[in-house]
């Protein structure tokens, strides 16, 4: 190998080597940390990349998001705005449960005013999100509303929405908070209304399973709960009064649900 390749080689594994170390300490390692402090709060399990605001600002760039979903981000979010744009939502609310990064909040948003919707309401438990997601939709203010509250216990009135959307909160849950995250999320809708949920799925090839099992026992552990004992689909079902459907993609690594409430 000569130098020119050589260098190449050491310089790319240098600049993952960094960015994942970068990943580890802004999320599992500060939890990590927070934990042996003690410190606990209904926030304790959000990670720093999501609180502190220059951290927000750093990552929150749309290449670098959709390549940490294997640059499925597009589909996931089309899925969800094909949803919203073929439901009449004239007069409705929406209600987007948890801020993300990327444009899927735009986007959103977007499809939902297109079709009719009356008020967005976006729901975080970290204020500094909520400043994050107003500054890319200064196109729609008037029409959204920004809420500080907590997907597992909303303050909302019930049955206020006829669409909800949560887009890859559940794997970040501590797992006796997934199942109320998703009865909240039902409590919030009028009969006939829709779920959106994106997430991760157990991957069918062994090699995208092997390397996803990987990720999550290093960076994300809550989340492989999610290819069995919290699968959302069966949690949906088990809860009951929806009928569901789940789209899978990427050889099945992510999924969106749409559930609607009867
Ligand atoms: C939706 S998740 C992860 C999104 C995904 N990794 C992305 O950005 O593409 C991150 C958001 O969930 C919010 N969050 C975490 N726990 C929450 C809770 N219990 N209630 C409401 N929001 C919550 C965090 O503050 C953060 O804004």
């Amino acid at each position: 190998m000569n130098t020119w390749m050589t260098n190449a080689v050491f310089g790319l594994i240098f600049v993952l080597t960094a960015t994942g170390l970068f990943f580890f300490v802004v999320t599992r390692g500060a939890l990590l940390v927070r934990g042996l402090s003690g410190a606990g709060g209904e926030s304790s399990h959000v990670y720093p990349i999501y609180s502190n605001m220059r951290l927000i600002k750093l990552v929150d760039f749309q290449p670098i998001i959709s390549a940490i979903l294997l640059f499925q981000y597009p589909r996931l979010v089309s899925k969800i705005v094909e949803g919203l744009r073929a439901t009449d939502l004239t007069n409705k609310k929406v209600l987007v449960t948890s801020c993300a990064f990327g444009n899927v909040i735009p986007r959103v948003v977007e499809a939902a005013l297109e079709s009719g919707a009356q008020r967005i309401l976006i729901a975080d438990i970290i204020q500094n999100e909520l400043v994050h997601a107003e500054s890319k939709l200064g196109h729609c203010s008037g029409k959204v509303q920004y809420i500080e509250d907590n997907a597992t216990s909303m303050k909302q009135q019930e049955g206020l929405v006829d669409a909800n959307v949560m887009f890859f909160l559940l794997h970040e849950l501590p797992h006796h908070l997934k199942a109320r995250a998703l009865s909240e999320a039902g409590r919030m809708l009028a009969p006939g209304g829709k779920l959106y949920l994106a997430e991760f799925h157990r991957p069918e090839l062994w090699v995208l399973r092997a390397l996803s099992w990987t990720y999550f026992k290093v960076f994300e552990p809550l989340g492989l709960a999610l290819w069995d004992t919290h699968d959302p689909l069966n949690c949906l079902n088990e809860m009951g009064g929806w009928t569901v459907e789940r789209t899978t993609y990427f050889f099945g690594n992510f999924q969106v649900i749409t559930a609607t409430k009867h």
